[in-house]
């Protein structure tokens, strides 16, 4: 992460403010610092065609997520939803990502309430009332990864967590609107941590988004928490990655299922939400990949059923 050579994050910022530097220009010098080299072309940048590859596979993404929308409710078990995307994608002859990834033996992850991420769907496992239940969905189309999830509200959901889920979007969207060619990937930790944590909640450290492509995960993690280990990669037109907090109501410590290995929870038991987008750096700013042409055209980020109409605000 490029920090300026004289002052640490903590120190007092150079213009005489009084505030910390990580709270006044520090954001501002890695900007103008990452945005020297604009005119480089990144290591990670794709080229026209795997570009056009990225944009088919997010838009199947996107109508695959738009599909699922219509079936996420009370009663059904999250094996059912499995099988249904499972069905969808093979019927439009594209691969389910997950299937067989490392030993995972579904074509989506489904996590409910307190489990973090990596949820394996199961014949057992109905959705109720109250619940909140994320579906992460990553398919293959022609070589090209898209990956995208959502946290859906079932029936009728507890205020402050409605708010836990909204605020996760929220974060998502922050990290979206602040990623752009010359723009250093750090942006995301400095803009989604601190809106996260003016609500209390913390930021899941142990897993992060990725680079994406030919690959499901290449090249590089991103952090959503403020970190100094991550790569300090510029991003620059043609890079491909994912932006997706994982947002806990409690601490952000989290343990893995010892029995089936893949379930992770949050250590305290207390809720976690997250959302998923694939993005696309541009010359402009960024585009998001994992949407219909539809919600590409109506500049719609998320379409939550049952959100209050806050989300499409913060668009
Ligand atoms: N879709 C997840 C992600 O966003 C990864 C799931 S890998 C699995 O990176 F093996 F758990 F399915
Ligand atoms: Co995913
Ligand atoms: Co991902």
């Amino acid at each position: 992460m490029f920090q300026s050579p004289k002052l640490k994050r903590n120190d007092p910022c150079w213009c005489g403010s009084g505030k910390k530097y990580k709270k006044c220009h520090m954001l501002q010098d890695q900007q103008e610092h990452a945005s020297q080299p604009r005119t480089a072309k990144s290591k990670y940048a794709k080229t026209p065609a795997e570009i056009e590859g990225m944009r088919k596979a997010g838009k199947f993404n996107g109508e695959l997520m738009d599909f699922v929308r219509g079936h996420v409710a009370e009663g059904i078990s999250t094996l059912k939803l499995d099988i249904l995307v499972n069905e969808y994608t093979r019927d439009h002859g594209h691969v389910p990502a997950t299937l067989g990834y490392q030993g995972f033996t579904r074509s989506i992850c489904t996590s409910i309430n307190n489990v973090v991420c990596h949820g394996i769907p199961s014949e057992s496992e109905i959705l109720r009332d109250g619940d909140i239940v994320n579906v992460d969905l990553t398919t293959i189309v022609d070589g090209f990864h898209g990956d995208s999830s959502e946290t859906f509200l079932i029936g009728r959901v507890a205020e402050e967590v409605k708010k836990l889920v909204r605020v996760t979007a929220e974060c998502m969207i922050q990290g979206i609107r602040a990623v752009g060619p010359g723009i250093p990937l750090a942006i995301l930790g400095q803009t989604i941590e601190p809106y996260a944590r003016r609500y209390g909640y913390s930021i899941v450290r142990q897993y992060t988004g990725h680079g994406i492509g030919r690959k499901f995960h290449e090249n590089f993690s991103v952090y959503h928490h403020e970190s100094n280990e991550g790569d300090n990669v510029s991003l620059q037109p043609g890079i491909t990655f994912t932006i997706e907090p994982m947002v806990n109501m409690g601490g952000y410590q989290v343990s893995t299922d010892k029995v089936d290995k893949w379930t992770v929870r949050t250590k305290d038991g207390l809720m976690s939400a997250q959302f998923e987008h694939t993005v696309l750096i541009t010359a402009e700013g960024c585009e998001v990949l994992t949407l219909t042409p539809s919600q590409k055209e109506k500049g719609v980020i998320i379409d939550i059923p049952g959100m209050p109409l806050e989300i499409s605000a913060a668009i």
